[in-house]
């Protein structure tokens, strides 16, 4: 089903960043952005593409009030014959719609979302960077917009897209990160929130990330709520680790996200041939690896983040080194085939990208 999309192009295009090698994440926009209207009456309307810019909303809505949010993550890609294609964008669109169901927003038609993003790229396409390494990356978000305080599933939703060039997430870039198993707070408990990509359970998480970066750490690794004992994920990332020659990786228990990037990297494992588990991994397996010299390599997953390796683990006063703090060899060959394929350099033979 495709939604009506009416245009109001702006008159005052913005310069686009000169120097690619600066753009960072998330912090400059493209000139329009995507909105469309939620009510329980009339379903979704109103579709339109505006010039980028701050949105009315009421006071009470109940995004504001009872966190009813949920976003996307994903990327467009500058290949080099010019033109710019998406990678894996269905998957983003069917989590999106798992994660609007968990938190009771109303549930897009997936051929038509897809089409919306797709539409609203074309009209930024020359946003989409050039240099090696950057790419366009695309925020689909929606939220519960209802004008007063009653707690319930909401009858009115906006649904909006924004775009951002960037350059690496991580300011380390394709270095390795630091990372602290975080043994105090908790990202997400099983039949909680913890596999929606909603907003609530990053703001859960800010208060460790602080406490993490004034140590030094880039970021922390997620015990599970529960024992408190089994790795969960980062919250920019899923994780996984090399150990004596097989690949392992937290399972998708409930409590964590199951990202694109993720599932993209174990296809890939498994079809060069490695083992990989997805079940549940302990700190304490971690440094007992690490202690024997089984723990070859770690590294994160996601889309913001790419493929990024961990360089040292921190937990409770102690710290160990993965990999000579350096990128391993797994690490590396899953960057650049993942890269390879997004960037239209390797043939991409699960049909995973999508022209615009
Ligand atoms: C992504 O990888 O797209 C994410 O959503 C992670 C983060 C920037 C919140």
């Amino acid at each position: 089903m495709k939604y009506a999309i009416d245009m109001h192009l702006t008159d005052t295009p913005r310069e686009k960043p000169t120097d690619e090698s600066k753009l960072g994440f998330g912090r400059i926009f493209t000139d329009h952005m995507f909105l469309m209207d939620y009510s329980r009456k009339d379903g979704w309307t109103n579709g339109r593409i505006v010039p980028f810019g701050p949105l009315p909303i009421h006071p009470a809505s109940t995004v504001f009030h009872y966190g009813a949010e949920i976003f996307e993550g994903m990327k467009a890609y500058r290949l080099k014959d010019g033109s710019v294609q998406l990678f894996r964008p269905l998957e983003n669109v069917r989590r999106m719609n798992n994660s609007a169901r968990r938190m009771c927003l109303p549930v897009l038609d997936e051929e038509g979302a897809l089409e919306i993003i797709k539409t609203v790229v074309r009209v930024d396409q020359d946003w989409v960077p050039h240099q090696v390494g950057t790419s366009l990356y695309i925020r689909p978000f929606m939220f519960g917009n209802d004008p007063h305080l009653g707690v319930h599933a909401v009858e009115n939703a906006v649904f909006c897209v924004i775009m951002s060039p960037v350059g690496a997430y991580y300011a380390e870039g394709i270095n390795p990160v630091k990372i602290a198993i975080e043994t105090e707070d908790v990202r997400a408990v099983r039949g909680g929130t913890g596999e929606a990509k909603c907003g609530g359970n990053y703001a859960a998480s800010l208060r460790a990330g602080e406490k993490a970066e004034k140590e030094g750490f880039t970021q922390v690794l997620w015990l599970d709520g529960v024992e408190r004992k089994y790795i969960e994920e980062v919250g920019s990332m899923n994780v996984m680790f090399k150990i004596a020659g097989k690949i392992v990786t937290p399972k998708l228990t409930g409590s964590v996200l199951p990202g694109i990037t993720r599932k993209s990297c174990i296809q890939l494992l498994r079809d060069w041939g490695y083992e990989v588990e997805e079940r549940l991994v302990s700190a304490e397996e971690l440094f007992n690896a690490a202690k024997d010299g089984t723990l070859e390599e770690a590294w994160g997953t996601g889309t913001a983040a790419v493929v990024s390796p961990i360089g040292e683990l921190y937990m409770d006063g102690r710290e160990f080194t993965v990999c000579g703090n350096k990128i391993g060899p797994v690490t590396q060959k899953l960057y650049d085939e993942l890269t390879g394929i997004q960037w239209g350099l390797k043939e991409d033979k699960y049909n995973w990208t999508c022209k615009l």
